[in-house]
């Protein structure tokens, strides 16, 4: 390819350049534009102005087509400069992006190709700079110029979405061409030359619910009245193809999941007409008698329903509200059931949405509607009182046996069995009521005294014939009426004295009374000088007509030494019917006073009754002075035991030399008594148990015995007083003709102390053994008398 030619082509290039939609020039002088503000071609390196001058180069731009596939490197262009003559004295330089490696320039002819394959999409463009030197001097023959080379863009990237998959939502029944979602292909490809990038998009999967936009992407219903509740969930698959859709572009896909949201577009419905309820007639007040539902095809609010009652035969039976959580009706019982009054309950109950919406009015009403049958069964029910509780009255002089009042309960059942009273006997610990078990008349067992308990409350029992476990209770409150049964007393126990120098006609005293009964207007008592004392009295009673009367003196001066104590009766009566009275005597001791009238001294018997020491008194000094006694003797008897307490201790410290014990044996069948041994030595139990039966023996042994030579004098005593005996008994002619046995009482003359015997060697530790002796001892005797008197000894 000649120079010529070269030329020729970059100018068809340019032309073709140039003449494409503005896009291409702008970016290039865009390109330029952004590198004038660098100072580069706005002033040279020397920072002079550049000016216009006679531009040796050719084109300042190339073009190169990416993802060339051809074996050969692919030829970019060629740089020539005008004062090249051909001699090959010029030689071209390039530098910049990819200068030697990408790009490589044969020095001589200025042709330069593009080494490797090329993306457009990786870099769009690469700056050189080209200069042209004198081969032989390195003279500049031009001038360093900037030139770019631009990868030409070809089809090489397909449309890819942004997403996939898409998400979206759409309310069910939506009207045609509801926008559910945009979705977006992008193209790497350059978007400003050719349709490489340009993309429309189609829809591959979906039809005929959904359309889409093949410009914007937007996704669209495309059928009306689609239902959730038939189907919810759409797969939509979406193509975006580049070169404007035309054949031979390339395409992306997506899948767009779309779901229809709920509406309110189904009403509920019962799945019943009617619904039955059996409910026993003890339910309670409150409780749930059964439960409906309803179905909603619809989900979420759109769901929640109401239910009411619109018509009942039994109004304000029976309610109904909705359980949130489940839409259930429940049904609940408001007022009491009873089997015996009414056995069935018919209620209407409506059921309606919530949250209604009116776009769906024409599709039917709302609300639906169902009967509910309730039929009350018959429990067991126990007896009924007439009444709640029961108040009975009577005077607390009735006598025994009297009926006093009646109660009155029955079996609300069909069948009514027959009703069985009692009274509750913890609320009548001490019996005094007893019922008629068959009529419920209360009657009591004994007197009562309203002063004593003034209310018994009780309660009765009322029982079923037929079912002893059917039970009811119910209070009966008995109050004692009030019958004047007691008599007036004075008030208090009155301390009056008199003065000596007393005028007659003073009031010495005011007394009051009182009265246990209750009667009905209040206490009126009356107030008497005791008829007997009324002549020759020393002083009068003055009724003062409100429950108190005055004590007044009826002479001028008293004497302690005439008279030192004055008793004076007087009668209190109350005003109720029987009047009941009583005498009640006044003691007024005469005292010393001064002149106001202060007492200054009594008689001797006047202080002590001064002095507070009533009898009561008396008898409580004498108790504490028996109680002081009582503490000082135990006291002492603390003391002396606690003096006793050391002694013990500092024995049990020294317990190896001194043992106390107190123990008294059993008699001769305790073998087990208290051993001191055993203190020392749990063993010495069974030693000692050893040497009380077996040493006897094994000291003795009756063989040994001949042997040991007589060193006492009362063995020899012994023997000679039995063979003396024996010699008796021989010789005797009244003896029978047969071997008999002899006894005879003789202790021998050796003293106990000096015995060897084995009894005395176990002592102190074997009392029972001379007990056992002290009574087999006679026996024991014969029998020494009859083996001869060596063993005498053991009799000692
Ligand atoms: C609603 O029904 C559920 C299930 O039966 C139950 O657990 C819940 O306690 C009920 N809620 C009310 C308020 O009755
Ligand atoms: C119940 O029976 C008793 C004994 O037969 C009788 O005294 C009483 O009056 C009766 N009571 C009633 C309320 O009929
Ligand atoms: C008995 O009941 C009456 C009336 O309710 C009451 O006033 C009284 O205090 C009660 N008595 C006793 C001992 O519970
Ligand atoms: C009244 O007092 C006089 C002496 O002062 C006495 O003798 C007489 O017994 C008293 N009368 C009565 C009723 O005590
Ligand atoms: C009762 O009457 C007397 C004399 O009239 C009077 O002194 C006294 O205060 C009265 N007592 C009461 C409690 O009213």
């Amino acid at each position: 390819m000649d120079r010529r030619k070269v030329c020729i082509l970059m100018v068809l290039w340019a032309l073709v350049h140039l003449s494409s939609p503005g896009q291409g020039l702008r970016a290039l002088r865009r390109t330029t534009g952004g590198r004038r503000g660098s100072g580069l071609t706005g002033q040279d390196a020397n920072g002079v102005p550049l000016r216009r001058s006679k531009r040796g180069w050719m084109w300042n731009q190339f073009f190169l087509l990416e993802e060339y596939t051809g074996t050969d490197k692919q030829y970019v262009g060629k740089l020539h400069s005008d004062s090249d003559r051909g001699d090959g004295s010029v030689k071209y330089v390039l530098t910049g992006e990819g200068a030697g490696t990408l790009f490589k320039i044969d020095e001589k002819s200025g042709d330069i190709h593009a080494t490797k394959r090329l993306d457009r999409e990786e870099k769009a463009f690469y700056i050189l700079h080209a200069k042209a030197v004198n081969r032989f001097t390195n003279e500049a023959l031009e001038g360093e110029s900037e030139f770019i080379i631009k990868i030409h863009d070809i089809n090489d990237n397909e449309p890819r979405f942004t997403k996939d998959p898409y998400m979206a939502r759409v309310p069910e029944m939506s009207d045609i061409g509801t926008s559910v979602i945009q979705v977006t292909a992008t193209d790497a490809d350059d978007a400003t030359y050719g349709n490489s990038a340009k993309v429309v998009y189609s829809i591959l999967e979906g039809q005929p619910y959904f359309s889409v936009d093949p410009e914007t992407g937007l996704i669209k219903t495309a059928l009306p009245g689609m239902d959730r509740e038939v189907k919810e969930n759409y797969q939509v698959v979406i193509q975006a193809k580049d070169m404007a859709g035309q054949m031979g572009g390339l395409s992306g896909t997506t899948t767009v999941s779309i779901t229809l949201s709920d509406v309110n577009d189904n009403p509920p419905r019962f799945t019943k007409t009617l619904y039955e309820f059996r409910v026993p007639e003890s339910i309670e007040v409150g409780s749930a008698v059964g439960v409906i539902r309803a179905m909603d095809a619809d989900i979420g609010q759109n769901a929640e329903m109401d239910y009411r009652v619109i018509g009942s035969d039994g109004p304000g039976m029976f309610e109904i509200t909705t359980n949130r959580s489940t839409q259930e009706g429940v049904i609940l019982l408001r007022k009491p059931l009873d089997y015996e009054r009414k056995r069935q309950y018919s209620l209407r109950v409506q059921v309606e949405n919530v949250h209604i919406n009116p776009r769906f009015y024409s599709k039917g009403p709302f609300r639906d509607e169902a009967t509910i049958k309730i039929i009350v069964e018959d429990v067991d029910e126990p007896p009924v009182f007439e009444r709640a509780s029961y108040v009975m009255e009577v005077k607390e002089d009735a006598p025994k046996n009297t009926a006093i009042g009646s109660v009155s309960a029955s079996d609300p059942d069909d069948k009514n069995s027959l009703v069985r009273y009692t009274i509750d006997r913890r609320t009548d610990m001490d019996r005094v009521f007893n019922i008629h078990a068959g009529n419920g008349s209360v009657f009591i067992l004994r007197e009562l005294d309203r002063e004593e308990n003034a209310w018994h409350n009780i309660t009765v029992i009322a029982t079923e014939f037929t079912n002893p476990r059917q039970i009811s209770r119910v209070p009966v409150y008995v109050r004692v009426l009030d019958v004047n049964d007691n008599a007036p007393t004075f008030a208090t126990n009155y301390e009056t004295f008199v003065c000596e120098t007393a005028k007659a006609n003073q009031v010495i005293q005011t007394v009051g009374a009182t009265d246990p009964d209750a009667p009905l207007g209040g206490h009126r008592f009356f107030f008497n000088l005791a008829q007997e004392a009324a002549g020759k009295a020393n002083f009068s009673v003055h009724d003062n007509k409100n429950n108190t009367a005055s004590i007044l003196t009826r002479r001028n001066s008293y004497s302690t030494l005439q008279k030192s104590v004055h008793h004076v009766p007087v009668v209190i009566s109350d005003g109720e019917f029987p009047m009941q009275s009583s005498t009640n005597t006044l003691t007024i001791r005469v005292c010393t006073c001064d002149r106001k009238g202060n007492m200054k001294a009594c008689n001797a018997e006047a202080l002590t009754a001064r002095a507070g020491l009533s009898t009561g008194a008396l008898v409580a000094i004498l108790l504490c002075v028996i109680i002081l006694l009582m503490i000082v003797v135990l006291f002492a008897a603390l003391r002396r035991q606690r003096k006793k307490e050391p002694l013990i201790i500092s024995k049990e410290d020294v317990r190896d030399n001194v043992v106390s014990y107190n123990d008294e044996g059993g008699g001769e069948e305790d073998t087990q008594a208290f051993d001191i041994g055993t203190l020392r030595n749990p063993e010495a139990i069974e030693e000692s148990k050893q040497r009380r039966d077996i040493v006897p023996e094994a000291f003795y042994p009756p063989i040994r015995r001949p042997v040991l030579p007589p060193t006492r004098d009362n063995n020899g005593d012994v023997r000679d007083f039995i063979n003396q005996r024996l010699q008796d008994n021989d010789s005797d002619p009244t003896a029978p003709p047969y071997d008999s046995l002899a006894t005879y009482a003789y202790e021998g003359n050796g003293s106990v102390a000096e015995s060897l015997s084995s009894l005395e060697s176990v002592t102190t530790e074997s009392d029972q053994d001379y007990n056992y002796l002290s009574e087999w001892g006679p026996r024991f005797k014969k029998l020494a008398d009859l083996y001869g008197g060596d063993d005498s000894d053991r009799d000692s």
